[in-house]
């Protein structure tokens, strides 16, 4: 706009200057011959009559006067609003283009007889109308420069909008990834560059859902063979340690009693062994508890979890644990198979463990449920404390994962609840087998 103004107005000043020059030319010659081909002795009296220059009143780029011997103006060509004209250039802008044009002289014309002053006629150029012309032609450019620069931006932000339009579908489809949407696709867009930006997305979420799903092969299947060696280990515990150490037991209370009788001497070592094997007796039965909980194939989910939470509350006396099952039928062996309770006793445990281990509470209540979910009959599992909380999206152990594994292996939900100081509320719902 700057660089389109500043060559209007130079080209303008040109050509004002050719013309204001051109009018003071041409109108120097009418008058020098008019004078001239005058005879002197027609020439009674100068009045404003003798040229009649109120009629020149459209020559505006030159100020015509007739001035008698004693300096009064007796004719003008701009007199009594002859030649006036409206909108008028700014006073800075007359000035600055003053500054670019040359000094304007008047020119003189001298009517004389017989050496005697008669008048003077006064030619001055006025570039004022120019000006004023100038002015008008550089605010029209103005106006139009300023309508075509707004139309012109209009129709920019409109292509760029048009072109822009694909990055909400992206930023949406990134949303919904984020929260874990991961059948999420783009569609295929017309630009070229978009359209290739779409397919790697794609690529990469197809990429990204299969890591996943392999993870969670993966995980299910450690899940299971941890399963099935902790069940292994608890038989071979059982079967083989347990036994021998019965019989140990046993033959120890034996020697025992017939120590006391017989051989005083080996009564120490006798009642050091009952004693000892007594102690591995405990030892091995408690890791039965914990490697296979044999309350939970015998007796069930529900008797298992009070016994659970009865250990807990004899071990961990400073904490309260309350324990509420609603719906007890329903975790019988009828509806909730073996995977189902064993998922939910390990939830349970792996709970207990970490209150016990992380969470500094007093408080701790087990509450266990159905709960209908997408049209699924379910159990839900709360596990709450008012301990110290933590921070969810930084876990570092195995126990949270693999209970989140566990609990979808089953196509079930978990959610962790906490933050810090506000204790923490684990939520799992595992689907029945069997839909009553
Ligand atoms: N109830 C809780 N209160 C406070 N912090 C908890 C609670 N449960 C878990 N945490 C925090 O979450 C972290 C992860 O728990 P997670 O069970 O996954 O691992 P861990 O208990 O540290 O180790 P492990 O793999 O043996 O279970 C814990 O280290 C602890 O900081
Ligand atoms: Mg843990």
């Amino acid at each position: 706009m700057m660089a389109g103004i500043a060559l209007s107005l130079n080209n303008a000043r040109r050509n004002a200057l050719a013309e204001i020059t051109s009018a003071e030319k041409s109108t120097l010659y009418l008058f020098d011959s008019a004078i001239i081909s005058a005879a002197p002795s027609n020439i009674k009296k100068i009045d404003s009559n003798t040229f009649k220059l109120r009629q020149l009143g459209h020559m505006r780029h030159l100020k015509i006067e007739l001035v008698d011997n004693k300096g009064h103006v007796l004719d003008s060509n701009q007199a009594a609003g002859a030649g006036k004209f409206s909108n008028e250039a700014p006073a800075w802008f007359e000035r600055i283009l003053n500054k670019t044009m040359p000094q304007w002289q008047p020119k003189i014309r001298i009517l004389s007889i017989s050496n005697q002053l008669l008048a003077k006629l006064i030619i001055t150029p006025d570039p004022t109308y120019e000006y004023a012309e100038i002015w008008k032609q550089i605010t029209d450019l103005m106006v139009l420069l300023a309508m075509f620069f707004f139309c012109v931006n209009l129709m920019i932000a409109w292509a760029i909008a048009q072109a822009l339009k694909p990055t909400e579908t992206i930023l949406s489809a990134l949303d919904e990834i984020e929260k874990g949407h991961l059948e999420t696709r783009l569609p295929t867009f017309q630009l070229p560059e978009l359209a290739r930006i779409g397919q790697k997305f794609n690529h990469m979420i197809e990429t990204l859902q299969q890591s996943i799903f392999q993870n969670h092969q993966l995980t299910q299947q450690l899940i299971t063979l941890q399963e099935a060696e902790r069940k292994s280990l608890a038989r071979d515990l059982h079967d083989e340690f347990g036994q021998y150490l019965t019989a140990i037991n046993t033959d120890a209370n034996i020697v025992l009693k017939h120590a006391k009788t017989k051989y005083p001497e080996l009564h120490d070592s006798a009642l050091a062994i009952t004693q000892l094997s007594r102690h591995l007796i405990d030892l091995v039965s408690g890791l039965l508890q914990r490697l296979r909980p044999g309350v939970l194939d015998e007796l069930g989910l529900v008797v298992a979890l009070q016994d659970l939470v009865d250990t807990c509350a004899t071990r961990y006396g400073n904490i309260a644990f309350t324990l509420n099952i609603s719906h007890a039928d329903d975790l019988g062996k009828e509806t909730l198979g073996e995977a189902e309770s064993l998922v939910l006793y390990r939830l349970v445990q792996e709970c207990l463990t970490n209150i016990s281990r992380h969470a500094e509470a007093t408080l701790v209540n087990i509450n266990v449920s159905t709960q209908l979910k997408i049209n699924k009959r379910g159990i839900t599992v709360k596990v709450q404390d008012n301990g110290k909380g933590f921070n969810a999206n930084k876990v570092n152990g195995f126990g949270l994962p693999g209970m989140r594994e566990r609990v979808e292996g089953l196509g079930g939900e978990f959610t962790i609840e906490a933050s810090s100081n506000k204790g923490t509320t684990i939520l799992a719902w595992i689907p029945l087998r069997a839909q009553l």
